[in-house]
């Protein structure tokens, strides 16, 4: 609606815009939000960590199935795949939960400008129809940038979504690929590869470091990578793809050593391009408007999620910090509340990161390699699933809970975990680190037996002095 104005006006509804939007409504401030997708929810929920944990989901019920039922006493045949039911599938939930946004933004009376966000000047925000056309200018006392992140390409390899794709693609194949080649061992590489392994695939990762997802504890990344090759994916570490050639039915890939030496080549029928994310600033009227970026690119802001303009707001993906969907959520809500008068914060030290292969990994606060690089003197507490007897019940014994704590005052200064439910576990560990729990304060607390939860009370006590059960 032309010459409209807000006290609020977003611009992108994802997991930060959306979220953000509801507080601010919640608060009592009239808010608009620009979003240019047919739907609402952003990456998030409509390529992103959505689609991708319904396929993990799906795959893993496949392969448990296959495989892991008999030690139960279970005997089915081997399982045929549905695969149009299974991406069906997939899509209603995606549909479902943006829908469900939809209800919400209804249901605070968040208005939904549907087009391009472009800003003019601090102020005033200008909505752009598909062709770049202006089709509406509305007034805001408020302008919060939620435009998130983008693929980061890859030189020498071109992205088409049919072949060479990013995890959009990953997300939409037709057919199960038989030979797949996933470039980048981090999060999305190695959760969309088990994806397609788990249904048939033949995965190669290719990584241009010498070890998988760099940022996960290093002893717990060596655990990881020999569980996911022991499943079937197949790992190049420290190498690096400069050539795509997919003129033929397939790929042709070159690859050589990330330090240099003789190139080889790898056939794929699928190559999967996912060697990190990018803020997408493009479009936004960001150098008009006068708004710093980082040196990294992103969108510069003060404690409070200011940009260099008064009045201007940023948060989620296109600024720093973790590209993560609740920290991206955590941040909107802060920054909403510091804009309707209240002290909005959050602690990016201890935002939870969880990968949700099988098994799981998940951690929040800082690794080994991190508290030797700070000069911090810790000591360790571990704790193996084969210990506890939930996870025994459960046939879900592979991996432990690794707890790091201060060695003069025992507070945990970060907690890594490999395990069947390692994401859900972790959840207990932000709390009681946002609480400066010391280890001793985690093992005292009495947990439900038989849980799986246990394994992190013994892992603190191990950390704090001994643990019961080892
Ligand atoms: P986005 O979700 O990217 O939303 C930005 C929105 O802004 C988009 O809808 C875009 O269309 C819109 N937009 C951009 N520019 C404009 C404009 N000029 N005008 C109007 N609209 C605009 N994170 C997790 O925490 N857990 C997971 O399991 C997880 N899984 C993932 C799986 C995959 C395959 C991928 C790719 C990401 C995953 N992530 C996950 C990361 C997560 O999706 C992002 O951190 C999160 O979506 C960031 O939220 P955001 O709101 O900042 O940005
Ligand atoms: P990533 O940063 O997690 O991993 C990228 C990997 O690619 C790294 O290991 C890096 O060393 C490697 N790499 C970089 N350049 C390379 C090259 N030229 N050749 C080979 N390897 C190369 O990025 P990814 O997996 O693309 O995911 C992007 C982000 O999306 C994640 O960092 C995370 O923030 C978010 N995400 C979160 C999920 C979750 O929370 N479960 C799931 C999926 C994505």
């Amino acid at each position: 609606m032309a010459n409209d104005s807000y006290d609020l006006v977003i611009i992108g509804a994802g997991p930060a815009g959306y979220v953000a939007a509801i507080r601010a409504a919640q608060l009592g401030l009239k808010v608009a939000v620009v979003e240019k997708n047919p739907t609402l929810g952003g990456t998030c929920l409509n390529v992103g960590c959505i689609p991708s944990k319904a396929l993990l989901q799906s795959s893993h019920l496949f392969e448990e199935t296959g495989h892991d039922l008999a030690a139960h006493g279970i005997v089915v045949g081997a399982p045929t795949l549905d695969f149009t039911q299974m991406m069906k599938r997939k899509s209603e939930v995606v549909g479902a939960t943006t829908k469900g946004i939809e209800f919400l933004f209804k249901k605070n009376k968040i208005a939904w400008l549907q087009g391009a966000g472009r800003i003019e000047a601090a102020g005033k925000v200008s909505v752009l129809g598909p062709d770049g056309a202006v089709k509406d200018t509305v007034a805001a006392k408020n302008i919060l940038i939620a435009a998130g992140s983008e693929v980061t390409p890859l030189p020498g390899v071109v992205i088409d979504e049919k072949k060479i794709v990013s995890s959009t693609g990953a997300l939409e194949f037709g057919e199960v690929p038989r030979r797949l080649v996933v470039i980048g061992a981090g999060i999305i590489g190695l959760e969309l590869g088990s994806v397609w392994r788990r249904l048939g695939s033949d995965v190669t990762v290719v990584e241009f470091l010498d070890r998988i997802c760099p940022s996960i504890d290093d002893e717990i990344a060596k655990f990881f990578q020999r569980s996911l090759a022991k499943q079937g994916l197949k790992f190049k570490l420290g190498s690096k793809v400069t050539k795509a050639d997919a003129s033929g039915a397939g790929v042709v890939l070159t690859v050589e050593p990330a330090k240099g030496g003789a190139a080889e080549t790898l056939e794929a029928d699928r190559v999967l391009v996912a060697i990190g994310r990018r803020p997408h600033v493009a479009g936004l009227g960001l150098d008009k408007a006068g708004i710093k970026l980082t040196e990294h690119g992103r969108i510069a802001v003060d404690a409070h999620f200011q940009t260099s303009v008064p009045g201007i707001y940023a948060i989620g993906d296109v600024i720093d910090g973790p590209m993560l969907a609740h920290k991206a959520s955590e941040d909107g809500i802060a920054c909403v509340e510091t804009i309707a008068g209240q002290k909005g914060h959050v602690n990016w030290d201890l935002v939870p990161s969880v990968v949700y292969t099988q098994p799981e990994v998940a951690w929040v606060g800082k690794t080994e390699e991190q508290l030797k690089a700070a000069g911090v003197a810790y000591k360790i507490g571990k704790y193996p699933f084969t210990a506890d007897p939930r996870s025994r019940a459960n046939a879900a014994t592979e991996g432990f809970v690794k707890v790091l704590a201060d060695k003069a005052t025992d507070r945990v200064l970060g907690v890594h975990i490999l395990g069947a439910e390692a994401g859900t576990l972790i959840g207990e560990a932000a709390l009681a680190m946002e609480f400066a729990a010391s280890a001793e304060d985690i093992g005292r607390i009495c947990h439900a037996h038989p849980t799986v939860n246990e394994a992190l009370k013994e892992a603190a006590l191990a950390a704090w002095e001994k643990p019961i059960h080892l």
